[in-house]
This record gives structure tokens, sequence and C-alpha cells, in this order.
């Protein structure tokens, strides 16, 4: 994985995840509210995704959720209203913490690429902003600035 540009300050960063390496093969395992900042509410995973497709598109109004690229790579844009970044993720041990308010897409899958991702809540779609325009006023909304 690699930051390609300037992190959003305070709303996204990366996560180590524990590994435990024997002859065997390595194991990776995860704790809600010990290894990411919130109990772990659901898991959901991409896969079968196609080379050219693209993901994301959206901000979560509440939500918190970890990104991982199980198997594969992938690239996972960033915008936190003011600064764009970009991550390339092909670790299984390291992660993408992405906090409330926060624009994500993911695209240039690898053949096969399983991505991960640990949230903070369950599914609902009200916690969904589609819209970017939208997604800016809430920012603005929400800054003290
Ligand atoms: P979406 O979050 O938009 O996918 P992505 O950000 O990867 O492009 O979800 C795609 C569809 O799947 C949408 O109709 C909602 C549904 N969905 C669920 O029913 N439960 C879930 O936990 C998730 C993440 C999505």
């Amino acid at each position: 994985m690699g930051v390609t540009s300037r992190m959003p300050s305070g709303s996204v960063r990366l996560i180590d995840l524990p590994v435990v390496s024997d002859p065997r093969g390595d194991l990776t395992f995860v704790e809600g509210c010990n290894h990411v900042p919130f109990a772990i509410a659901r898991v959901y995973y991409l896969y079968n995704v196609p080379v050219d497709a693209e993901r994301g598109g959206h901000a979560h109004k509440v939500l918190q959720q970890v990104v991982f690229a199980l198997s594969g790579s992938f690239r996972l844009k960033i915008d936190n209203g003011l600064e764009q970044s970009e991550f390339w993720l092909r670790n299984p041990r390291q992660g993408v913490l992405i906090d409330r308010l926060i624009w994500r897409e993911m695209d240039a899958f690898s053949q096969g690429a399983v991505c991960m991702v640990l949230a903070s809540h369950p599914y609902d779609e009200a916690d969904y902003i589609r819209d970017y325009d939208t997604f800016l006023r809430a920012v603005r909304d929400s800054s003290c600035l």
C-alpha cells in the first residue's frame, strides 16, 4: 500500500493488524474496540469485481469502516471535501480506517481481488450520501470553521 498524495487530517488513517507467522503460513486477526476503534456490527466483502469496475461513490453520515484487500489489490480514493488522497491496498494485514463524512471510490481491482470491509453499524441506506454536492454541503455544515 502506498499513500500517493497528502492524507486528509484526522479522518482517515492506516490500521495495522497483528500477524502470527510460522512455516504453515500467516494468521491475522481483528478485534472490535481493540484493533479497530469501534464495535464491529457488520462485515461485508466484494469479490468477482471486474477489473474495470468502479465501486463506492458515496459517503456516510455516521458509519465508520475499515477497508482491507484480503487478496489482490485495488485503489481506494478518499476525499474529505477539502483534499483528496489515494491508497493502493494490497496487504491483507493493513487496512484504511474511513471516518464519517468521507467520500470514497474504489477502482483498479486486480483479477480475483477480495475487498473486506468492517463496519460500525448494520446496513442502513438512510446513512448514505450518494450525491457529491450534498456531501460537500454536509462537510461544510459539520465544520466549526
Ligand atoms: P454499496 O454500498 O453502494 O456498494 P459499493 O460502495 O461497494 O459500490 O452497496 C451496493 C448495494 O448492496 C446496495 O443496493 C446496497 C446493498 N448493500 C446491502 O444490502 N448491505 C450491505 O451491507 C451493503 C454494504 C450493501
